[in-house]
């Protein structure tokens, strides 16, 4: 079978070669030459673990391209492009829209469609009313983690596929035969249609939101009476019904799908006339959490940081990736360097680095300075500062030598914005002098 992928971001690219790898001849499309042709020197554009040996495992079945023309002929084509937020949080569809208009004309009648990217319900309808009878448009929403991505392909939880009423049964057997690896291994399918596939994917991002925004504000409460919010969410999450994954407090949710589809699906209430109360109060809680960590941080040096230094540890909006969009970290230094801090950023992940370092360079250019250095050496990004702030959860941290960053930084304070440190460690740290404050932890 012949298959192509529309967006070379990470949900295309994820796709094109995770279908490669099962066997699937692949012609993955994008507009951006410099992508397509870091892509065919065998380099991908995006730093996920494992992508990168298995582009070249896969090299024979897989090709990339610029010319929309090279994907006629493709029985099964993914549209992944990006839906990004536009102005006023709703989804902006244009490059849905545009990549349909220009395959369009290559399509003769048997084809299938698939709108991978997340998008607004009703879109898979419009979609299909727009191609007519050229195509037939199946919705297969994605699920994929950033930086495990690649894991995710191959080990999903389900596979959620919208059809119409109106499609011929062999619409679904083609479906269905694509995806035979994930049947022969019992993976659930919800097969249902356009509406509620489109809107699964929206309910699982902004419940899970909610489910973090939920623990952030109990550790506000938490702090206050002395509980310790890791115990209550270990509590909480031995109920099965609970269950204990994405309730660790910290300084928020970030990236390039929560806030956009929290938001995408406060808008899809309105639309529809209805007020949308707990994706709203999911949003304005994560909103207030790092100004709330912020002052944290300020209360401890006397509520001015002015002059100060600051070691941020994590830059990307979460571990193992090279994607600073929405990311808390970028957007805590923001207001530190607002409040007259100097910030000394690293991360583990090199493409991590270089993309900070680029944006900070352009910030630069516009305000002619801008208080945040990246570091490719994390006793260097340690020494002198007034305080360490752990803004991304690298498990990593706890191995760290921190006898050594005693002696480097000139003030022993750690500001743990995601209660990453184990216990016993912040025990020991503690007793050796440090000054340590978690999120809604008590020591
Ligand atoms: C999320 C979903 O988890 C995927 O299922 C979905 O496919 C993807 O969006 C998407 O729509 O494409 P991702 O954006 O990679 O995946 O990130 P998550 O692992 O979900 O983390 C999101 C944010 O929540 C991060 O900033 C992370 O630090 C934060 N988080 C996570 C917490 O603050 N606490 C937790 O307990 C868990």
């Amino acid at each position: 079978m012949k298959t192509a992928v529309i967006g070379t971001g990470y949900v295309g690219l994820i796709q094109a070669v995770g279908l490669a790898h099962l066997g699937f001849k692949v012609i993955a499309y994008d507009i951006d030459i410099s992508k397509i042709n870091a892509l065919k020197r065998g380099n991908p554009p995006i730093y996920e673990k494992g992508l990168k040996e298995l582009l070249h495992q896969n090299r024979e079945r897989l090709f990339f391209t610029t010319s929309v023309e090279d994907l006629k002929d493709s029985e099964v084509i993914f549209v992944c492009v990006g839906t990004p937020q536009d102005s006023q949080g709703k989804a902006n569809l244009n490059f849905v829209f545009s990549a349909v208009e220009n395959l369009k004309p290559l399509l003769m009648g048997k084809e299938i469609v698939v709108l991978k990217s997340t998008v607004p319900v009703g879109t898979n309808r419009k979609v299909q009313q727009l191609l007519g009878d050229k195509a037939f448009v199946v919705s297969n929403p994605e699920f994929l983690r950033e930086g495990i991505a690649v894991e995710d392909f191959f080990n999903p939880e389900r596979v959620v596929l919208g059809f119409s009423e109106n499609h011929p049964e062999w619409v679904r057997e083609k479906m269905f035969n694509l995806y035979r690896f994930f049947l022969k291994k019992n993976i659930p399918f919800v097969v249902t249609n356009w509406e509620s596939a489109e809107l699964i994917k929206y309910a699982s991002n902004t419940f899970l939101a909610m489910k973090i925004s939920f623990i952030n504000e109990l550790a506000r409460l938490s702090e206050k009476v002395g509980a310790d919010i890791k115990e209550i969410a270990r509590g909480m999450g031995l109920d099965s019904r609970i269950g204990n994954k994405f309730l660790n407090a910290g300084i928020g949710w970030g990236g390039s799908c929560f806030p956009k589809d929290v938001s995408a699906l406060i808008w899809q209430f309105k639309e529809w006339g209805i007020e949308p109360k707990l994706p709203k109060v999911t949003k304005e809680i994560n909103d207030e959490q790092i100004p709330w960590f912020l002052n944290k941080i300020k209360k401890h040096y006397g509520g001015n940081l002015n002059g100060k230094t600051f070691a941020l540890l994590g830059l990307a909006f979460k571990p193992y990736t090279d994607d600073l969009r929405e990311s808390p970290s970028l957007k805590l230094a923001e207001l530190l360097i607002q409040e007259g801090a100097f910030v000394k950023g690293y991360d583990y992940v090199e493409g991590t680095r270089e993309n900070v370092k680029k944006l900070v360079e352009l910030k630069a250019s516009t305000r002619h300075s801008y208080g945040l250095i990246v570091y490719d050496d994390l006793n260097t990004a340690v020494k002198g500062v007034d305080g360490i702030i752990i803004a991304v959860e690298y498990k990593e941290w706890n191995r760290e030598n921190w006898k050594e960053f005693s002696k480097l930084v000139r003030n022993k304070a750690i500001f743990d914005g995601r209660n990453i440190l184990e216990r016993i460690l912040v025990k020991k740290l503690v007793k050796e002098g440090w000054h340590y404050e978690g999120v809604g932890v008590n020591i």
